[in-house]
């Protein structure tokens, strides 16, 4: 049985929660490990539609469980919310969900202090989710959070509520915020502290008991590479390791233990919030959006779109050590007669095949394509590799090889049937 880290490859939105949902199939645990209601992840099911912020993908499929790990920052009432969501709908998840106890707290000054800061930054803003990951990740580092297994315990986190909310109110006020009320937050997060408690668990032990017992367990990654606070677009990043390594320290699975690490990329690229984006064409863009396509997730934003990376995915795929891709949206494409992927970067007079460490420099490097024609039919009810038009193979099969790893699926539509496994 093989235990599987899947990656975002891009800026994010790469289709994960879509790829998740069809591996779950034979998968028997799913965990996250990273990022908070941040991420937006997006799985059609039959008619229905669900957008997953903090549970992982794997819960729509019935008996699989599935574990929100250590190294995700948890907003209890918006997990509470979701919880509801999924009861609307009938998804059973007794049983199935576990939350780990060492997982930190997102609380309402982390969004009030995320929202100042934002504010402030005026248009150097980050263009952050404002779900206040980043000042959770903060307190964490800080060693100055909260985490689950303090939220179960009511003195306790009382006790830390009134301390830690002095001094966050002490930062809202400095940055021209209204402080917070102790009350409301105790009472809020009381009633949400009730209703998670049934899933709070030493979910690192229950990966480790998966392990001994041969189980195939899938990490859900979230966000994408270039938004990893090392390896991504510094500032222009989210405050977690969402690369591979992410995976272990936010679930305890030991490195030696993970089997294959798939990439999920978009046939093109797209990105939400500020930041470099060496390929952005603002024409793609127009023509994904005029087809209802490429809006956030979780705050509706339109993302920004371009051409396909082959220098920011090359350098994916080495960081993440990604073994396997997985090709989403290729029906995106379907319409244009040619298309561009991005082999080299210019800079000062140089050609670069990585990509620089400066944000600002990644603002002027100069994309060099490589141009594709276009395949212009409708791929979407195609449901084998062998019947897909040749030009979009080529294409596709000309990302893999220019990026350094080998398809084994390819996707033209949200559904679970729009899948191909090569
Ligand atoms: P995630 O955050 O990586 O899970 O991705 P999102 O759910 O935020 O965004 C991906 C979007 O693309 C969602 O609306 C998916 O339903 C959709 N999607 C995934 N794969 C495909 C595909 O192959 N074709 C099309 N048309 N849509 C896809
Ligand atoms: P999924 O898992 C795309 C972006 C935000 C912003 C930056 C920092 O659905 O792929 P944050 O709120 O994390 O501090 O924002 O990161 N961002 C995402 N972009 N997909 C996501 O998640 C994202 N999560 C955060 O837009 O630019
Ligand atoms: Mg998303």
């Amino acid at each position: 049985m093989a235990n599987t880290i899947l990656i975002g490859a891009q800026w994010g939105d790469e289709g994960k929660g879509k790829i998740i949902d069809v591996l779950t199939e034979r998968a028997d645990l799913v965990v996250r490990s990273q990022g908070g209601a941040n991420a937006g992840h997006t799985v059609r099911v039959g008619k229905k539609q669900y957008v997953l912020h903090l549970i992982p993908s794997g819960i729509l499929r019935p008996r699989k469980r599935c574990i929100i790990g250590n190294g995700v920052v948890i907003d209890p009432v918006s997990l509470v919310r979701e919880l509801d969501g999924l009861k609307r709908h009938k998804v059973n998840v007794k049983g199935r969900l576990f939350i780990s106890d060492k997982a930190h707290i997102v609380m309402p000054y982390h969004r009030a202090i995320e929202a100042c800061a934002e504010n402030l930054k005026g248009k150097n803003k980050i263009g952050t989710t404002l779900r206040g990951i980043g000042p959770a990740y903060g307190d964490k580092i800080a060693r100055t959070g909260l985490r689950l297994a303090d939220l179960v315990d009511a003195k306790k986190f009382e006790a830390r509520l009134r301390d830690r909310l002095r001094d966050a109110n002490r930062i809202i006020r400095a940055l021209g915020g209204k402080g917070l009320s102790f009350k409301k937050i105790n009472d809020d997060y009381r009633k949400a502290a009730r209703r998670l408690a049934p899933f709070v668990a030493n979910t690192t032990r229950m990966v480790h008991d998966a392990l001994d017992a041969k189980k195939e367990i899938l990490f859900e990654g979230a966000q994408g590479t270039y938004l990893d606070i090392d390896q991504g677009t510094y500032p222009f990043v989210t405050s977690s390791n969402t690369t591979s390594g992410g995976a272990c320290t936010g679930s305890g699975l030991p490195p030696n233990r993970v089997d294959h690490v798939l990439g999920v990329l978009k046939a093109y690229t797209t990105r939400v919030g500020s930041g470099p984006f060496p390929t952005e064409d603002d024409s793609i863009g127009e023509m994904l959006h005029n087809m209802g396509r490429e809006f956030g997730a979780t705050t509706g934003r339109p993302r920004r779109c371009g051409w396909f990376d082959a220098v920011a995915t090359r350098q994916a795929v080495q960081v993440n050590g990604i073994d396997q891709l997985a090709v989403t949206n290729i029906d995106g494409l379907d319409k244009l007669a040619e298309i561009k992927i991005c082999t080299g970067y210019k800079l000062g007079g140089k050609t670069l095949d990585y990509v620089p460490t400066d944000a600002e420099d990644i603002e002027c490097v100069k994309p060099v394509y490589q141009t594709f024609p276009g395949w212009q039919c409708d791929t979407s009810a195609v449901t084998d590799w062998k019947k897909l038009p040749l030009k979009a193979r080529r294409y596709t099969q000309a990302l893999s090889k220019l990026i350094g790893a080998k398809i084994i699926i390819a996707s033209v539509g949200p559904a679970r049937s729009q899948t191909m496994f090569l």
